[in-house]
Formats: C-alpha cells, sequence, structure tokens
C-alpha cells in the first residue's frame, strides 16, 4: 500500500451556486449554499485515501464547529489525524466558492492553515521520513513548504509540490522536489523567464503542466509527451486539480510509469468534476479502473 503524507491546508468550503458572477458592486440572487470540507490539502488527503493509499495529513483546524466537521470527515475517510493540530485563537480555515457560468471563483480565508510551522512538521517527522511519497501546496506559510522540501531533499523522500495558489514559491522548493504540477498559469508564475516549452524541457519527468480536460504535459527528455484528459460533462471543477495531484501522486508510489501515472491521474480527475463539492465526486479505486476499462 502507497504511503503518503500530505502537509497541507484543511477548510470549509462555502460554495454559492448562481446563474451569475455578480461584478464589481453588483448583488446577484443566488440558488443554493454548500457546505462542505475542502482545503487543497485536505482534498489530496481525501482522494489519495479513497485510491486505497495509506494517508497521514499534518495541518492544523482551530478549536470550533468547523474543525470538528473536518476531523470527522478525516475520520470517515480512513486518513490518519495523529498529527492534525488543533490551535487556539484563531478560526478554521474556510474558502468562499462562487460557482457560476460553468467556473468557479474562489476567495480562501487561510486562518489555522497560518498555524502549520516547521514545529507542525517536525512533529511529523517520522511518518514524512517514511512515506513513498510527501505533497504540499500553498495555502499554508512558505517558510514551512520550504522548510518541508530541504527536510524531504536531505533524505531522498519524494515530494511532490502543487503550486497552487499562486505565491512566491521558493526556489529552494522548486529545486527540492521530485514533481511540480502547475497549471499553466501558475508555470509561468514559478518559471517567469522561460516559455512553457523551454520549462518543460529544462524539468523532464519532473514538471507536469495540467491543462483540465485536454490532460497533462511533460518532458520525457527526448521531446514534451501530451498525456490526453477524459472529456465528460462537468458539473464541478473544484477540487479536479486536487484529485489529479492525489492520483498521479498514489500512482507514481504505486511505481506505475510516470505516463501511466498521468493517466491514472487524468481519469481520477474526470470522475471529480461530474459531482458537486471538491471532495463530492473524488473516486473510489474501483471507479477509476472501471472507467478506464
Ligand atoms: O482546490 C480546491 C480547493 O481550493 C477548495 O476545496 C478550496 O478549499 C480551495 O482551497
Amino acid at each position: 500500500m502507497a504511503k503518503i503524507v500530505v502537509v497541507g491546508s484543511a477548510s470549509i468550503d462555502l460554495t454559492v451556486i448562481a446563474d451569475k458572477r455578480p461584478n464589481a458592486g453588483e448583488t446577484v440572487i443566488g440558488q443554493q449554499l454548500m457546505l462542505s470540507s475542502g482545503g487543497k490539502g485536505a482534498n489530496q488527503a481525501v482522494a489519495a485515501a479513497r485510491l486505497g493509499a495509506d494517508v497521514t495529513f499534518v495541518g492544523c483546524v482551530a478549536n470550533d464547529s468547523y474543525g470538528n466537521d473536518i476531523i470527522e470527515n478525516f475520520k470517515q475517510n480512513n486518513v490518519n489525524i495523529e498529527h492534525l493540530a488543533k490551535v487556539e485563537n484563531t478560526t478554521t480555515g474556510t474558502a468562499h466558492i462562487i460557482l457560476a457560468e460553468g467556473d468557479n471563483s474562489i476567495v480562501v480565508v487561510p486562518g489555522a492553515n497560518l498555524n502549520v510551522s516547521c514545529q507542525i512538521i517536525d512533529n511529523a517527522r517520522d511518518e514524512i521520513l517514511n512515506a513513498d511519497i510527501v505533497m504540499v501546496q500553498q495555502e499554508i506559510p512558505l517558510d514551512s513548504i520550504a522548510y518541508l522540501g530541504e527536510l524531504c531533499h536531505s533524505h531522498q523522500i519524494q515530494l511532490l509540490l502543487n503550486p497552487a495558489p499562486i505565491q512566491a514559491t521558493p526556489s529552494s522548493v522548486i529545486a527540492n522536489a521530485a514533481f511540480i504540477t502547475p497549471n499553466e498559469h501558475e508555470a509561468s508564475a514559478i518559471f517567469p523567464t522561460m516559455s512553457l516549452n523551454q520549462a518543460l524541457q529544462n524539468n523532464p519527468h519532473k514538471l507536469i503542466v495540467t491543462q483540465g480536460s485536454a490532460g497533462a504535459l511533460y518532458h520525457d527528455g527526448q521531446e514534451v509527451v501530451t498525456v490526453d484528459g477524459f472529456k465528460v460533462q462537468a458539473v464541478d471543477t473544484t477540487g479536479a486539480g486536487d484529485t489529479f495531484n492525489a492520483a498521479f501522486a498514489v500512482a507514481i508510489a504505486e511505481k506505475k510509469s510516470f505516463a501511466e501515472s498521468i493517466k491514472f491521474a487524468n481519469a481520477a480527475a474526470a470522475l471529480s468534476v461530474q459531482k458537486l463539492g471538491a471532495q463530492g465526486g473524488m473516486p473510489s479505486r474501483t471507479e477509476v479502473e472501471e472507467f478506464l476499462g
């Protein structure tokens, strides 16, 4: 069984579904409010667990009802929360999502996720050093991400950096990561002086640029390779990137080839967008295998 440690954010998503996204200064009437578990870190942990990995989550929630909801959700999804800290004097992270016109827009209020410190990472050192792969995103402090990068690199533990949302990613993390999984916007933010092709060429079997339903790109040492995605009817794309990352990590940890791992990740992501909520459509292992035929 693949052993995965996710260091990252856990939040409650407050999603409003509306026909139209309001312009600045405008008010629109929405149709529905939905509260669900989210946060890029928690999403990736839950997705990997549903795909059959042994997952430990390292992060923080506050001592409030949203924090309790997140803990309950992790338990229901068999994620190990021994290193999920409950912290005082803050609120649990929230993400404020508008789902309209076929896409989402998100404002994240990190709250307790800002407490994911180097000390919190050190507390989980044994799990991290025993992992097949460690995953991190950019909804926790950048100095903690840099610290995790050094720790993983110095012990030859594979680190997958999902550089989302866009932040000033420390160059050491880019160097220390085994895999980096931006979309095209995030890729140009982390490689600002390079074209997409140059960035891929300089990072063979390391940089994977996701393109939604079009699939993903990587460089195999000879040329840029496109692994096609799957065209499905999307209901909600929130969390699709998280599902892709988790599925790729699970497949790589199970020693699937690079291209096979991306295909597996594309399939999991295609299934995830067919239901509402970041975690609502995250598939089980069997669902992905049946989808791939
Ligand atoms: O990647 C999707 C996630 O981003 C949402 O669940 C929301 O919490 C935001 O952090």
